[in-house]
């Protein structure tokens, strides 16, 4: 192959509990050609998510599960190289749900073009993008969060958690929330304004933590773990608190589903509303918050974390990382120039 060929990642087999190296393969092909009505992209920066776990699963879900043998899919922002599309020009930039490659082929119609002057490239797949969209989606329309809350996150440094602190903040809320190192920790209180943060791995009593970070109880809870940070929270959560079910990470690699949470009686006792959300069921709450977003960003009133891998090869190495907790804010691959 020459160095212009296409790398790609696939799906060699569903793993079984955690994910590692050899449920992926590495392949090379000849660089595609766009038929009519397609585009030519030459990928820069693609987005590995905890929901990727669920679609290397072959259960039916919100999204369909990747087949074995097929390159997998992302969230990818690139620039065309040659398009059969109206409406879109070579050295346009554009996202989509692409694959985990250097080049892809795409019906014009699938794609949305970017606009660069606005932000870094890479921010539209996270703080710009899916994750943002999800802080935002979860924050103010699921939970309805207004001033004076006292808002929980966990997961709290991670692409939606560092968000979600921030919209809280801006939006007048006590904010607080767990993550996995000290490092984090350090992160929320100094760069994400959270008024109270703890290491939930070296918590010796989580409800003794919760306590500290969230004297006055939780109004709020926006759930990205599951497990025993979820089943802790529930218990200090006041009267009537809203819980944004975003994500359950702490599950995602479970061989058998967990029972549990225990005690939900407390739901009854506390009249607890407890609601699920995929950021896709709030479009115009999508768009909403990128306009907010933008300007919040130029402002100076949010601030973003990613940590940027290099190549294609190194994608599921990061994605494996991303559940592992090993990155800083939203995790990125990059796997070209932005130049
Ligand atoms: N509902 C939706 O539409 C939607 C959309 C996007 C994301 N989500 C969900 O939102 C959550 C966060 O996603 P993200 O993209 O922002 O990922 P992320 O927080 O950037 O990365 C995942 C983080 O989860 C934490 N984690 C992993 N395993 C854990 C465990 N066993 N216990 C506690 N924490 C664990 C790790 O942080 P620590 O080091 O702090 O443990 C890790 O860094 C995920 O559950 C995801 O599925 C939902």
């Amino acid at each position: 192959m020459t160095a212009d060929s296409n790398k790609q990642i696939r799906l060699a087999s569903r793993p079984s509990g955690w994910v590692t190296n050899d449920n992926f393969t590495l392949t090379e092909e000849a660089i595609p050609d766009p038929a009519d009505g397609e585009v030519l992209i030459r990928n820069i920066y693609m987005s590995v998510d905890p929901y990727m776990r669920g679609r290397m699963n072959d259960v039916k879900s919100y999204v369909p599960p990747f087949q074995i043998g097929e390159v997998l899919q992302a969230s990818v922002v690139g620039q065309v190289v040659a398009s059969r599309y109206d409406g879109i020009a070579e050295g346009d930039h554009v996202m989509g749900m692409l694959g985990w490659e250097n080049f892809s082929v795409c019906d014009g119609r699938l794609l949305r073009k970017v606009h660069t002057g606005l932000a870094p490239l890479s921010y539209h797949l996270g703080i710009l993008g899916m994750p943002g969209m999800t802080a935002y989606v979860g924050l103010m329309k699921i939970a309805k969060a207004k001033p004076g809350d006292n808002v929980f996150v966990s997961a709290a440094s991670g692409a939606v958690g560092s968000v979600v602190g921030q919209l809280a903040k801006i939006h007048g809320c006590h904010v607080a929330g767990s993550a996995g190192s000290d490092e984090k920790v350090a992160l929320l209180s100094d760069e994400f304004g959270y008024d109270g943060a703890f290491n939930y791995r070296t918590s010796k009593d989580l409800s003794a933590s919760l306590r500290e970070v969230s004297p006055k109880g939780i109004d709020v809870l926006f759930e990205n773990v599951g497990g025993e940070i979820f089943e802790a929270a529930l218990w200090h959560m006041r009267d009537f608190g809203r819980v944004a079910l975003c994500g359950m990470i702490s599950n995602y690699n479970d061989e058998e589903p967990q029972p549990g949470p225990r005690g939900m009686a407390i739901i009854i006792g506390r009249r607890l509303t407890i609601r699920g959300f995929i950021v896709t069921d709030k479009p115009k709450a999508c768009e909403e918050y990128v306009v907010k977003a933008i300007q919040w960003l130029e402002e100076g009133k949010l601030k973003y974390r990613e940590t940027i891998v290099e190549g294609v090869e190194n994608a599921p190495q990061a994605f494996i990382d991303l559940l592992k907790g090993r990155n800083m804010g939203k995790q990125i691959v990059r796997l070209s120039d932005a130049g």
